[in-house]
Order: C-alpha cells, then structure tokens, then sequence
C-alpha cells in the first residue's frame, strides 16, 4: 500500500482536493490518499464550511499554522509539515494551485527525496510583484510531476525547459468540482436570502492587497458600486483581509441595493457564480469558474495567470482603474455580452487522470 498525503491550506485549495480525493478512492486497494490542512485559512467561512459543502473526509493532519507576514507563514508551514513527512514516510505528496502552503510544502517534501506532484502547474502572471507568482515558479521548478490545466501552462513550462516527460495536460480539476456540485446548487436558498433575481445581479469579491490595501481603490469602489446598483442590486461577499482594510477606510454600503455580506460557503456561491449577470472580482478561480458557466466576468487586475478565460472564455481582463471597470461593466450591463466556450478538457474528468497516472507512477 503506497501512502500519498495531499495538501490544502487556502480557500482556493480545498475545491481542488476533493475530486482528487474521490478519484483516489479508486485505487484503495494499492493507494492511501490522506489530507494534510496546513491550516492557513482558519475561519469557519473560509475553511469547514468547505469540508463540508464539498463532502470532504476531516483532515488526517491539522498543522494550525494561522496567519503571518508570508516569511512567517511559509515557515511555520515547513516546520510542521517536516514532522508529518518524517513521520509517516509518503511516496508522494500532492500541491495545489500557488499559495504559500504550496510552496511551503513542496520545499520541505523535495529536500526529503519525497517526490511532488503540482496541480494547476504551468500558470503565470509574468507579474513578480505577486506572491502568487513566486509560489508558482518555485513550486513548479522542483516537483517531479506537473499537471496542467490549459494550454498556456504547457507553453510555459515548455518555455522554461522543463522535462516534458514530467508534464501532463489534465484539465482544470476545480471544474470536477463545480461540475459534481452544480446539481445541488441547484437548491440553494442563497438567492431568496438576498432578495435577488436570477440574472439580474452583480457579484464582488476582491481580496488582492495589491486592490484592497489601498484607501483610494476602496472610495473608488464605493462611487462604482453607486453607479452599478442604480441598475442592479449588488451583493459582496467581503474577505477577512478587505473587511479589516475597508473597515479602517470607512467603506460601506451607501444605499439597500449594495448588500455586504460574510465570505460565502461553496454551494451556495456557486449558486450566486451561475446566477450572476455579472461578477467583478480579483480572483484566480472565480475567472475560470465564470468562463465554465458562460457568466460575465470582470477581472480587476492587469494580468492573469488563466489567459484561456480571456482568449475563449467570458472573462474580461479590464485592469485597476474602476473607471474602466465602470464603462465596461455598464457596457455588459446594457447587453453587449461576449460569448465564450467552454477549455480543452475542462470535462469533470480530470482528477480521474491525475489518479491513474499517479497510481501507474507509484505503484
Ligand atoms: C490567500 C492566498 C491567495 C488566495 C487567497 C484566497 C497566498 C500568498 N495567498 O490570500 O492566493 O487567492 O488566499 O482567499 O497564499 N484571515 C482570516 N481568516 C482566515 C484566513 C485569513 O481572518 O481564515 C485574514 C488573515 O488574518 C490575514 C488576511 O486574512 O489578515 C489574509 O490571509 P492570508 O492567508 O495571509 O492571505 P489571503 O489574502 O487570504
């Protein structure tokens, strides 16, 4: 029986795990898939209720790591993760995506001979000033198995003269996710909570620093938000990060048509996602998750790392002047919608195919 302990940390991560998970489940006769948390995200809201919504087992580890500067937090990872490793021997540890419990743990598992198999390998924003990015680089330049989700990963990583041997196109294993999900969605009471039509809202979420750190980006929003909701409602489920930020700046809602709200589980966001006319976010996933539902979308940054969601998919790459946001989220509002399809092999399939190679590799 081989042991493989996959990790998640953040938000974003837990949705990738759980169809690697069920894949796994599979191969339970040769293969042991456990969780490791790192704890990074702690909140309820940002992290059981994830578990939950997602049917995932209770992490087999719980590293408790909290917040911190990303020195602090990185290291915290590595120093509990090098217990679990040291203890239960692995032959193998999954990452996912590019927060600092990515990279944390693929350092401590390389230096250990443990080999490492990265999932949503190959993206990049070319923007260093994201810590994201410098997950991203690193992580990818030591794991031994790459998997990718869409094509400019492969181009990437090509480009950087890794093995292609180590490569694999898989598709996107956050849309498993959605797509295994969507049906139950389908009965989510968040739409009545809200008092809000099907196709006739905008969704918010932003949490960059590089947005929500800034005092002027946050009275910005606020002329925005006023413009938008004198057509549609608005709702915003707020980060922990923003909240604190936007808090200190005297952000809120001028009028009943801007609704701020707590960070929201996963069945009933993606309830709001497939429901939105519009969404404006910084989001990594929300961009490809939007693409996947044919939704609107809006990405409030100067580049992104998932440049299929723009080139075949809804997403409108816009930058961070809100003005520009504003002409462009009017123009949608007024009809002028792009159409999009759906990326190569973002079929429900792919932790089906990250399992068998795996298991093939190992076993
Ligand atoms: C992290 C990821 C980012 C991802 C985002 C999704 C990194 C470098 N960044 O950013 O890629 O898009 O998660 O949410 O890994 N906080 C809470 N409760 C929590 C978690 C965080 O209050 O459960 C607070 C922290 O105290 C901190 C802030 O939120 O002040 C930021 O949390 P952190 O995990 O450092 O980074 P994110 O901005 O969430």
């Amino acid at each position: 029986m081989k042991k493989i302990i996959s990790v998640v940390g953040a938000r974003p991560n837990f949705m990738k795990v759980a169809p690697i998970h069920r894949a796994f489940l599979k191969y339970k006769d040769k293969v042991n898939h456990l969780i490791c948390h790192t704890g990074q995200h702690y909140d309820e809201k940002m992290s059981k209720v994830f578990f939950e919504d997602l049917e995932m087992p209770h992490p087999d580890f719980y590293l408790g790591v909290g917040s911190g500067s990303h020195a602090e937090q990185t290291a915290k990872v590595m120093i509990e993760f090098e217990k679990i490793l040291l203890a239960e021997k692995p032959e193998l540890i999954i990452v996912v995506g590019d927060v600092n419990s990515t990279i944390a743990c693929t350092l401590v598992a390389s230096k250990l001979n443990i080999k490492t198999a990265h999932v949503e390998a190959g993206l990049r924003s070319f923007d260093r000033t994201m810590p994201e990015e410098i997950n991203r680089l690193l992580t990818d330049a030591i794991s031994d198995y790459l998997f990718v989700s869409e094509e400019s990963g492969l181009i990437n990583l090509k480009k950087e003269g890794v093995d292609e041997n180590k490569i694999f196109f898989v598709g996107n294993v956050m849309i498993d996710s959605l797509i295994h999900h969507l049906a139950k969605s389908e009965s989510s009471n968040v739409l009545k909570e809200f008092d809000l039509e099907p196709g006739k809202f905008v969704l918010v979420t932003l949490h960059r620093p590089s947005n929500v750190d800034s005092e002027d980006f946050a009275k910005e929003l606020l002329h925005l938000f006023n413009t938008i909701s004198e057509k549609r409602k608005i709702l915003f489920p707020v980060h922990p990060r923003t909240k604190k930020n936007f808090f200190n700046f005297g952000f809120k809602a001028e009028n009943d048509r801007i609704l701020l709200t707590d960070p929201i589980g996963y069945i009933d966001f993606l309830s709001l996602t497939k429901n939105a006319e519009l969404i404006i976010t910084d989001s990594g996933g929300i961009q490809e998750e939007s693409t996947y539902l044919g939704v609107q979308c809006i990405t409030v940054r100067d580049n992104t790392e998932r440049p299929v969601t723009v080139s075949a998919g809804t997403n409108h790459l816009v930058g961070t002047d809100l003005k520009e946001v504003k002409n462009v989220a009017l123009n949608i509002l007024n009809g002028n919608k792009k159409k999009g399809k759906i990326p190569h092999l973002w079929d429900g399939k792919t932790a089906q195919r990250i399992a068998e190679i795996l298991v093939k590799k190992i076993t």
